[in-house]
């Protein structure tokens, strides 16, 4: 496999990766899932990481959809197999200990709304539509959409997207909360850049386990979910993160992370 549908940048411990996959407006295919996996994994086991931005490469498309000309002849086990495959991948992205950003420039469609949804959050350029058009072409939603998608807009408004396959704008999925903000498309750059000083002056372990608690919280009781809080809170106290950011707060200097 060649590791070359997906472009990767690091600064300050805060990793761009930009899929790039032109002639199919970055369709998910076999070839870019699994890229896409290994990747992560590396990513996985980078100690330094802050953070991760996902976007499309050009102006057009974040992702238009799972790759439709791999997927028509498929029989029952390969469409199977391919969901599961892509699923791995995207629980892979879900479950990274940094947050993760997903920056959508232009399309976001089918598998391309899915993976922005495996990212802990969404920005839109102005020019995104989302979409989860699946039942035109006769399948529903399987890199995760009818979960997901439910869990961040609501079931009634995710059905609305998906029974529907209407396209929505950034307005409209910022008004939804499919994403958390829009912004121009000449303002990718820039927004990169500040949420990249944002990552990196923050404590990492903090954020790790605020990711954590956030994730790990939502499929409890809520008594369950405040005790593991706790815990986590407690256990910052126990390395020298807390004890620096706290001093440096005191001594009015910034801190050293
Ligand atoms: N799979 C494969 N190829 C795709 C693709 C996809 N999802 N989306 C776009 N392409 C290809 C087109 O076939 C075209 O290739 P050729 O130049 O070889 O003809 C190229 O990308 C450019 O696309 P268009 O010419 O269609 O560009 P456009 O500007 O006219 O339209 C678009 C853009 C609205 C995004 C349109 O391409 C489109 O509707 N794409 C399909 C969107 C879709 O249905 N996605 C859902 C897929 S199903 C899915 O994702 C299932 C799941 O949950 C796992």
């Amino acid at each position: 496999m060649t590791m070359s549908l997906i472009e990767q940048t690091e600064q300050a411990g805060v990793v761009t990766l930009t899929l790039n996959r032109p002639e199919a407006l970055n369709a998910l295919n076999t070839d870019l899932i699994a890229e896409l996996g290994s990747v992560l994994a590396a990513l996985e086991a980078h100690a330094g990481l802050r953070g991760v931005v996902l976007t499309g490469a050009g102006e057009k498309a974040f992702v238009a959809g799972a790759d439709i000309a791999e997927m028509r002849d498929k029989t029952p086990e390969q469409a199977r197999y391919f969901a599961s495959q892509a699923l791995t991948v995207l629980k892979r992205l879900e479950t990274l200990p940094v947050p993760t950003v997903a920056l959508v420039n232009g399309y976001a469609l089918g598998g391309g709304c899915e993976l922005a949804l495996a990212c802990d959050w969404a920005i839109a350029t102005d020019n995104a539509f989302f979409a989860q058009p699946e039942v035109g072409l006769g399948i529903i939603p399987g890199f995760g959409g009818t979960q997901r998608l439910p869990r961040r807009v609501g079931p009634a408004m995710a059905l609305d997207l998906i029974t529907t396959g209407r396209r929505i704008d950034a307005n409209e999925a910022l008004r939804i909360g499919l994403v958390n903000r829009v912004i121009a498309l000449d303002e990718r750059d820039a927004t990169i850049a500040e949420l990249t000083k944002q990552f990196s002056r923050n404590g990492p372990n903090a954020m790790r386990a605020a990711k954590q608690a956030v994730h790990d919280g939502q499929d409890q009781d809520l008594d369950s979910a405040l005790a593991l809080e706790t815990s986590l809170f407690a256990l910052g106290f126990a390395g020298e993160e807390q004890r620096e950011g706290m001093s440096a707060f005191l001594e009015k200097r910034k801190a050293a992370f």
